[in-house]
């Protein structure tokens, strides 16, 4: 059966802008498309406002018909010149039909498919695509737009595209979750989501309506974490700062839920201060839906968080899923039901199918048996499992499980069996958190031994794992190694464990409400199962670190950086485990050694700084030199990022038990964290002698790695003329060993270096070189975008140097990196005020010296002369008494109006003292939220001219449909620069996505530049 879907692209905006032209519109378009399917011999079974579903026994009638209707709607001319355009979307599966409509995940797929498109586009999935391809109609072709996520976060749909003659071309990016433009964090899920209809409308309306706080409570396995999901990838529309997922049920400590979430939001945590107030001082007034994922047993540190973001950050909801509801003011509770069950003594196969419950039993059944249907025969057992297990989503896919080997007639026998044992008779008596707990024993009991003992142990993993680790951990005893992957398979096929097939490896993880029932049969497990277990998990993961250690300085550093960040929260579990190990001093020292590099790349040296001075203070930890001066290295490496004066001491002792050991290597590493910790602490000569005899070292141990590292402290202590000499051969090194993360490093360092002497054709070809390493290992810095600003702004390009600042500011303001704002207003001021724009560069001048202030950061010799020189122009310009108005008026302001006067595209403010009484600027940024909201052929005309030459430039390449990533490697630019080029696109043209941004080149007459292969 093939299914034909239509609708009318951002039908419910045309009916709001003008309803009555809309009315003219939906009866023609009905009309229009009625006949073309009923022409093409298929049948409209269902119609909602102008979303038509249609279905056809021939699946070339339906694309012939789907093309059909894309040419006529194409050729009508629609009431009042609206921009109707409408999506048609196929697929083919088998459906139930329900009083002469259809249901089931084959009409829900369609569906989302269809969200996906755009208006003028036929999409087709693979299933369809088998159906028609060696039997395409002349002159009509399926074009393969790849894998595309849809948006029920089910498993990812090869999607295909219809083409032709008198069919439009050149629409850019799906709105799959894969549209680079749409920022989030949401995960697959193995199958597709069901029903819910009514919970999703009420929640949307909930969290789009102002409720800052909505808890999704309700007990383990009714679907709370799913629901929360489904609200959130449907709450992504390309505007805001997207929604971001914390997975809490990993978390242990209260103390680290602030952390957990500031992982989620990459929010790099600020040394010496808590990470609760960076995490809010970074979400500052972003856009966003945080959703925060089984906080059960984290109430209090949970409350703690969502009260300070509700106090702190105006415009982020959160939505929080949990067995109990935080019970703070201001929450809103939301009780997830069981999925819909079906009267008693309803049994007809098709009438079943319309509930959600037989939808999802269903579904997992399909999968444990090929080519299961709810028929005559099994109907009315289905029927009695979906209403005994309530409607529990959790029950209904462990009871859909057992199809492998009973009868759903058998099935239910059973759980009549077991039901009658735990009610005595009196089935209305059994709560729900029971009701699931009987079909979690009933699958456990019917395990094996060994599929037991393994079941047991996976619950010590924390947020998924891989198969070798589950070799590694869940063996022992009676369990050899080799068995692990056949009792994991066992696990997986009966729904006890979750397989997570992406493009890696495959990852398996246990639901929270099955983790918490398998951590309590191992605890119950004799013998010393729990103790060995953990201890096998701490070990392997300390040897995952330590293996990664060699390849983290090697070309494949950017896969394993990915593979140390999937498994983040095992490391922070194996490192608890280490520190709360009777004998774990070397544990942990190892560890903290072997996760150094690492916590440096991905910015988390202060966790990574906590981890080692836990031991390093120890009365053991010098038990083995070796180790220990290792371990003083790493710290002393580490603090370099964190604390200076720690740095300072730590690395002093490091050259001292260094030395005493005549590891030439460790004395140089050593030596190399004394000269950058000295020169920061005030003394810059002591600095670079140490550098001087590090490098001398470094020479001599003949290691590319270790020369470049050295190389890159001691320049940090020289004249930037010297480094700019030298650092070809440092360069020279990473590129021989494939250190990517130091040839960023290096060339970001020096490019400063040659900014600092005005070299700027050098600056800025260090600061692009470093472009691609970074993109290899998914590096990213605020600074790199403020450097390359700096360079265009000498050049004179003015538009460029802006965007770069913004950029950097962007990534300072999400990271909540302090330094990095300052620095990042403190430039956008100077290239605002040469843009012409005195007053507000007088104001952020002014908004600078009070952050300034309250912060305590000092300027450096290079920034005081930027801001001194602005400052003096602006003067010039404005004259004293305007400037003082300006400077006091930006004094006033907060930091966060601050940055939104440094991002707003608003003209000129051409009187502060008007702006000041519109609420100190604040207005700035509703006007610019208001640019964004008109329609675009209000804004082209008006943004066209105010684009840069590059953003039209990346305007071509994206209108010749060019990913995100095409465009960084055609503009030797990483993806994160051309990301926020395309923002500030954005922000110009009020285009959301990048349909509208390709129509948006069109208008405006940028002609679309495919690149080439
Ligand atoms: N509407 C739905 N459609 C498809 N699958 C669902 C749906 N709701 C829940 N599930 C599936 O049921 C299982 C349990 O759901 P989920 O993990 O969301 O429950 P939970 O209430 O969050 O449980 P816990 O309290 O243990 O965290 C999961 O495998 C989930 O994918
Ligand atoms: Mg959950």
């Amino acid at each position: 059966m093939i299914l034909l879907f239509a609708d009318i692209e951002d039908g419910v905006r045309l009916w709001e802008a003008d309803g009555d032209a809309m009315a003219a519109v939906s009866a023609r378009y009905d009309h229009l498309v009625r006949g073309r399917v009923e022409g093409c011999g298929g049948r409209v079974f269902k119609v909602v406002g102008e979303a038509c579903r249609a279905v056809f026994a021939d699946p070339v009638a339906a694309l012939l018909s789907a093309v059909a209707i894309q040419r006529a709607a194409g050729a009508e001319p629609w009431a009042s010149g609206l921009p109707v355009r409408v999506r048609v979307a196929l697929h083919c599966g088998a459906c139930a039909e329900c009083d002469g409509d259809y249901v089931g995940p084959v009409v829900n797929r369609a569906a989302r498919l269809l969200d996906i498109g755009h208006g003028g586009q036929v999409l087709v999935t693979a299933a369809a695509y088998a159906l028609l391809a060696d039997r395409l109609p002349a002159g009509i072709g399926l074009r393969d737009l790849g894998e595309q996520r849809l948006r029920d976060l089910g498993r990812a749909e090869r999607v295909f595209q219809v083409t032709g003659p008198g069919l439009a071309e050149g629409f850019g990016v799906l709105r799959s979750l894969d549209d680079p433009a749409l920022r989030h964090n949401l995960p697959s899920q193995a199958t597709s989501f069901v029903g819910r209809a009514a919970e999703l409308a009420e929640l949307r309306a909930l969290v789009s309506g102002g409720s800052r706080l909505v808890t999704i409570a309700g007990p383990g396995g009714i679907g709370k974490s799913r629901l929360a999901l489904q609200v959130a990838a449907d709450a992504l529309d390309g505007t805001g700062d997207g929604v971001w997922l914390a997975e809490l049920a990993s978390v242990a400590e209260p103390g680290l839920v602030a952390r957990a979430t500031a992982a989620a939001l990459k929010v790099s945590e600020a040394p010496g201060r808590p990470v609760l107030d960076t995490l809010i001082g970074a979400i500052g007034d972003r856009d966003l839906l945080l959703v925060l994922d089984n906080a059960e047993h984290l109430l209090g540190a949970v409350a703690e968080l969502a009260g300070a973001v509700i106090r702190s950050c105006p415009r982020v909801s959160l939505l929080v899923t949990s067995r109990e509801p935080l019970g703070i003011s201001g929450e809103h509770v939301f009780r997830v039901p069981g999925l819909a069950v079906p009267p008693a003594g309803l049994t007809a196969p098709d009438r079943l199918a319309a509930f959600e419950s037989v939808q999802l039993f269903a579904e997992h059944a399909a999968l444990r048996r090929r080519g299961f249907v709810i028929d005559e025969a099994s109907a009315a057992a289905v029927a009695a499992i979906c209403v005994r297990l309530d409607g529990i989503p959790l029950a209904l896919e462990l009871a859909a499980a057992r199809l492998g080997s009973l009868s759903a007639a058998e099935i239910n026998a059973r759980l009549d069996q077991r039901f009658s044992l735990l009610t005595t008779g009196n089935r209305a008596a059994l709560p729900r958190h029971k009701t699931l707990r009987a079909l979690i024993d009933w699958s456990y009991d019917l395990l094996s031994p060994a599929e037991q003992v393994v079941f047991g142990r996976l619950s010590v993993f924390a947020g998924g794992w891989t198969l070798d680790a589950a070799e590694a951990v869940a063996c022992g005893g009676d369990v050899a190694d080799w068995q692990v992957l056949d009792l994991l398979a066992a696990l997986v096929g009966k729904s006890l464990v979750q397989a997570e097939v992406t493009g890696g490896p495959t990852r398996y993880r246990l639901l929270e409400t099955i983790r918490h029932y398998a951590a309590e049969r191992l605890a119950l497990q004799a013998g010393p199962g729990q103790h060995d277990t953990y201890a096998a998990h701490r070990d392997h993961y300390l040897a995952l670190a330590e293996t990664a250690v060699a390849h983290l300085t090697g070309p494949d550093q950017g896969s394993w950086l990915d593979r140390l960040d999937a498994d983040q929260a095992n490391l922070r579990r194996a490192g608890e485990q280490a520190v709360a190990a009777p004998d774990g001093t070397a544990l942990v020292l190892r560890l903290g050694v072997a996760l150094h590099r690492y916590s440096i790349a991905r910015s988390r040296q202060q966790q990574a700084l906590e981890l080692l001075m836990t031991a390093i203070r120890r009365p053991d930890a010098d038990a083995d030199p070796a180790l220990f001066a290792a371990a003083l290295v790493s710290a002393a490496h580490t603090a370099c990022w964190v604390d200076i004066n720690t740095a300072r001491h730590l690395a002093g002792q490091a050259v001292q038990v260094t030395r005493q050991l005549g590891d030439d290597r460790l004395l140089s590493r050593a030596l190399g964290a004394l000269c950058t910790a000295c020169h920061f602490a005030g003394e810059p000569e002591t600095g670079a002698t140490f550098g001087q005899e590090s490098v001398e070292r470094a020479r001599r141990v003949g290691d590319d790695v270790l020369l470049a590292e050295s190389l890159a402290h001691y320049f940090v202590a020289i004249d930037p003329v010297r480094s700019l000499e030298m650092v070809s051969e440092a360069i020279a090194c990473t590129e021989r060993s494939g250190d990517h993360f130091y040839n960023c490093l290096l060339h970001n360092n020096v490019g400063i270096a040659a900014l600092i002497i005005g070299n700027i054709p050098a600056a800025r070809a260090h600061l692009e070189a470093l472009a691609h390493p970074a993109q290899q290992i998914g590096w990213e810095s605020a600074e790199v975008p403020a450097n390359l600003g700096l360079a265009l702004r000498a050049e004179g390009d003015l538009d460029g140097a802006r965007s770069m600042f913004e950029a950097s500011l962007r990534i300072s303001r999400r990271n909540g990196d302090s330094r990095g704002m300052a620095y990042g207003i403190l430039y956008l001021a100077c290239v605002i005020g040469d843009l012409g724009d005195w007053d507000r560069a007088g104001v952020l001048h002014g908004s600078l010296q009070a952050f300034q202030d309250r912060a305590g950061i000092p300027w450096d010799e290079f920034d005081t002369r930027h801001r001194e020189d602005s400052l003096a122009q602006a003067r010039a310009r404005m004259g004293d008494e305007q400037l003082e108005r300006a400077y006091a008026q930006g004094m006033a302001l907060s930091l966060e109006k601050a940055l939104d006067l440094a991002f707003s595209t608003e003209a000129g403010l051409r009187n502060p003292d008007h702006a000041a009484a519109r609420g100190a600027l604040g207005e700035a940024v509703s006007d610019a939220t208001c640019t964004r909201g008109r329609t675009l052929s209000q804004a082209a005309p008006a943004a066209a001219g105010s684009l840069s030459a590059r953003e039209r430039e990346i305007m071509a390449l994206l209108a010749g449909g060019a990913s995100n990533a095409r465009i960084a490697a055609v503009l030797y630019v990483t993806p994160n620069t051309v990301r926020t080029h395309l923002d500030r696109i954005r922000d110009k043209t009020g285009a959301r996505n990048r349909a509208e941004l390709t129509r948006y080149a069109m208008q405006a007459g940028i002609e679309p530049v495919v690149p080439s292969p």
